[in-house]
């Protein structure tokens, strides 16, 4: 063997059981998080595929140490029950799905049921939603709320912070600098036609009960619901679009600022911690492998789509 490299390699050995000591959490703490990511059909008149991921969602998640498995629309079940054993938290997209009547919607609600109930048995297992995902959230803890149509497809807004925002989950690790520049700069990216008015929270009991509102927006007429976390699990909904800014290049819109990056990482760097805490893995290493996404390849659309890339099923 030789020697200069045993030496080298004892030092580093010695300084990582160190650091495990050190750190009583680490015992506790998965460092090969798997997210699934809900794909939705896709609606251009073409037979084949027949659904699709952004892959800026992607991105998002591996840019803090994720990696990511695909959940495929129409599946049975007990395909969705063996894969929520398999992986370690939940991501709902944006798209155009319904999120009353459609694959991703019926994937959306098997995998919240089975997200709740595993939380209540202290089974750890976070689900984020984004624009689509925050709707289908709130559809689904709502009892079916009626969402309001607001002119906000395309446009950069700052947060308007609550004050439970600072003491919240999600922001609390937020450096206070780009807490003040997401105040006061439109960072955060809206794409969406229909919102959860203020005034729809306010009056519904479901959704207060279970959500704090930690920023709100407004299209100049109606005020909505932005960024909220469930007070008793691990549940998080964004109206806006943290993947955005490192990642898609296709509308004017897009921040691309150093803060809309830096709100690119932090948002996936806190859903990933949260990922860290479930311990749920696959029953063998060949089946993590043939779920990964890495057995597809995105395609680049971003010259003639509204979108970067795009992975096809
Ligand atoms: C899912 O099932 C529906 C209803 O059978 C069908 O219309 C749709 O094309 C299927 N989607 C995919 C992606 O297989
Ligand atoms: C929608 O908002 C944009 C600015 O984002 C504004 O220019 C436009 O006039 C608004 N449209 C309506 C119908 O209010
Ligand atoms: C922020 O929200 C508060 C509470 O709803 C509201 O009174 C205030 O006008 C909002 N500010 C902006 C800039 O929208």
């Amino acid at each position: 063997m030789d020697t200069s490299m045993s030496r080298t390699i004892f030092p580093l050995f010695l300084f990582i059981s160190f650091s495990c000591l050190a750190s009583n959490s680490s015992a506790k703490r998965n460092d090969k998080p798997i997210i699934g990511v809900l794909t939705q059909e896709y609606y251009l008149p073409t037979p084949n595929p027949t659904a699709f991921i952004l892959a800026s969602y992607v991105k998002f998640l591996e840019c803090a140490g994720a990696r990511v498995v695909p959940i495929m629309v129409n599946q049975t079940l007990e395909e969705y029950q063996t894969l929520f054993k398999s992986i370690n938290g939940v991501l709902y997209p944006g798209g155009g799905a319904s999120i009353t009547s459609s694959g991703y919607q019926r994937a959306a609600e098997i995998f919240y049921d089975l997200a709740i109930q595993a939380n209540k048995r202290g089974d750890y297992f976070p689900v984020w939603g984004t624009c689509l995902g925050f709707e289908q959230l709130a559809y689904l803890t709502g009892g079916g709320v009626t969402l309001s149509f607001t002119n906000t497809s395309g446009v950069a807004l700052p947060l308007n912070f609550t004050d439970e925002a600072k003491t919240s989950r999600i922001f609390k690790g937020f450096p206070a600098d780009l807490m003040k520049d997401l105040a006061s700069e439109p960072l955060t990216e809206n794409s969406h036609k229909w919102s959860l008015a203020t005034l729809t929270y306010n009056t519904n009991e479901n959704l207060q009960k279970f959500y704090k509102v930690l920023s709100t927006n407004t299209d100049g007429k109606i005020e909505f619901v932005s960024t909220m976390e469930a007070y008793d699990y691990p549940i998080y909904a964004t109206q806006w679009h943290p993947e955005k800014s490192a990642f898609e290049w296709t509308r004017p819109s897009i921040s691309h600022s150093p803060p809309a990056i830096r709100t690119t990482f932090y948002t996936a760097e806190f859903f990933v911690g949260e990922a860290r805490k479930s311990f749920h893995t696959f029953q063998s290493e060949e089946e993590e492998s043939k779920a990964l996404i890495y057995n597809y390849s995105p395609v680049y659309t971003g010259a003639e789509g509204i979108y970067s890339q795009i992975y096809l099923f």
